[in-house]
């Protein structure tokens, strides 16, 4: 990947693939010092296709080198999502002894042409060479299902307290649970999700792990669950998370309430990074940076797709609440330099800086005053802009996006994007933008809003505005590239 490439809307930050269609991020794993991504794949054409995983290493979850592509499709059918592992104590007997290595657990999807549903099942291939090359399993498949269509996107942790693999399966609109004391050979557990959460559209992706909550030894299991584009909904596919306990063999939600990882469109398929050492501790998750509803559409030539910034996940009390929190991992503060420090600056209408940079991270700690709505103006060139504000009267925060660029390649692209604040007195904004997206953190991560925008540039300036009123920005943080 080139920081501060020039290709236009070629992220900086943002793993993209040099050529073609990228989705989901799988496998993600870290291994003798370095960070694997693999990836949904088309080589072949920049739109969806007969699915590979892609493959990128990172030593710093920032800057990414584009390997090989790891798995092709086989007999058994194509490459969908799934997971990866370190099979330290080699359960699977696939590696010599005392030199483990690098399981992928996937989806092989079966066309059987116009006649006939497509069959998913379960298989594994795994490297001894740190990724680079890698062998599918003998034995392939490990798990299939009798009736289920949608039977994908396996994603497999050793559970410490029973001694077994397990892995978590999207089955339709629920999601399964299986064991394994071998990665070979699967009993089912439960499954999880009938009469809980949102049905809009089918399950996928999901990831199930345990996370402290801020400020105190106490830990939860938290449950991602991804949920499909039916088509006609306002928001496109989305993804939720359900908190709650985990002995080994099912997942007991702590109340039954749909909460959503992220508000705006942009954010799909996120799964967390397996064997990251205990020393580090963080539990990090990157997420495919676009909406199924126009992923195949967005106007980029030659490639389509990009991932999120990786963020550190935690979970947080807020009013007897429990949000995952998310923040972008720290390796990215050497990406950066601060261009200029805000302390108890006072807005009446409109404050301007300029910025004239491929990426920037903006932040910002406002205490309202009196103001009935305030927020910034990106304005990416002169006239391409896309607003955020709040509205103090129904404590909410909207990006329009509806004049930022390049919109009209889908309907639902210039629609609102909006959240719930749990107030508007004092606010806590941080804003990462690059070429072709913007990453809104509110309260130090406790809501986010990823939203993609394809301006002709990424920013000129930035306007902070008030109507009605004053807001105080208490502190502030403009970074722009180190380098
Ligand atoms: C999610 C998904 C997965 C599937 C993959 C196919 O975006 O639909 O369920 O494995 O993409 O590319």
């Amino acid at each position: 990947m080139k920081i501060n490439s020039v290709e236009k809307y070629r992220p900086a930050l943002h793993f993209s693939p040099k050529s073609n269609w990228m989705n989901d991020p799988n496998g993600l794993v870290y291994f003798k010092g370095e960070y694997h991504l693999f990836y949904q794949h088309n080589p072949n054409d920049s739109v969806w296709g007969p699915m590979h995983w892609g493959h990128a290493v990172s030593k710093d979850l920032i800057t990414w080198n584009e390997l090989d592509i790891a798995l092709f499709p086989d007999e058994l059918g194509t490459i969908f999502s799934g997971s990866a592992v370190i099979d330290w104590n080699n359960t699977s007997g696939l590696f010599p002894e005392g030199d483990p290595g690098i399981v992928a657990i996937f989806t092989h999807h079966l066309d059987r042409g116009q006649e006939l549903p497509p069959v998913q099942t379960q298989s594994l291939a795994f490297s001894t060479d740190q990724g680079r090359t890698w062998k599918k399993y003998d034995g392939n498949p490990v798990l299939k299902h009798q009736t289920k269509i949608d039977f994908r996107d396996p994603k497999v942790f050793w559970h410490e307290q029973t001694n077994k693999w397990i892995m978590s399966l999207a089955t339709g609109q629920s999601i399964s649970f299986y064991s394994s004391p071998n990665l070979i050979d699967w009993n089912f557990e439960s499954e999880f999700g009938e009469d809980i959460g949102s049905h809009v559209g089918v399950w996928e992706c999901p990831d199930l792990f345990e996370l402290t909550i801020e400020n105190s030894n106490d830990k939860k299991w938290v449950l991602f669950v991804s949920v499909g584009d039916n088509g006609k909904t306002e928001h496109g596919s989305r993804t939720q998370y359900f908190i709650g306990s985990f002995d080994g063999s099912s997942f007991k939600p702590d109340n039954t309430e749909t909460k959503w990882l992220d508000f705006g469109k942009d954010n799909y398929a996120g799964v967390s990074f397996s064997d990251i050492p205990m020393e580090d501790g963080r539990r990090i998750y990157l997420s495919w940076m676009t909406n199924w509803r126009y992923a195949n559409q967005v106007p980029t030539d030659g490639w389509r797709g990009q991932m999120s910034l990786p963020r550190e996940l935690t979970l947080r009390k807020v009013n007897e609440d429990l949000l995952v929190v998310q923040k972008p991992v720290r390796e990215l503060t050497s990406y950066f330099q601060i261009r200029e420090e805000i302390s108890d600056l006072p807005i009446k209408s409109e404050h301007r800086f300029e910025l004239n940079e491929s990426y920037a991270d903006v932040e910002l700690t406002i205490d309202n005053t009196d103001a009935k709505s305030y927020g910034l103006k990106i304005y990416h060139t002169e006239d391409q802009y896309s607003i955020i504000s709040i509205d103090t009267v129904t404590s909410t925060l909207t990006l329009d996006r509806s004049n930022s660029g390049e919109i009209d390649f889908s309907d639902m692209f210039s629609l609102p994007q909006s959240l719930t604040l749990n107030g508007t007195e004092k606010i806590n904004l941080r804003i990462i933008m690059d070429s072709s997206s913007l990453e809104v953190l509110v309260n130090d991560g406790e809501l986010s809003l990823t939203s993609l925008v394809y301006p002709d540039k990424t920013c000129e300036s930035i306007s902070l505005f008030t109507t009605n009123g004053q807001v105080n920005v208490i502190q502030g943080k403009i970074k722009v590239p180190s380098v």
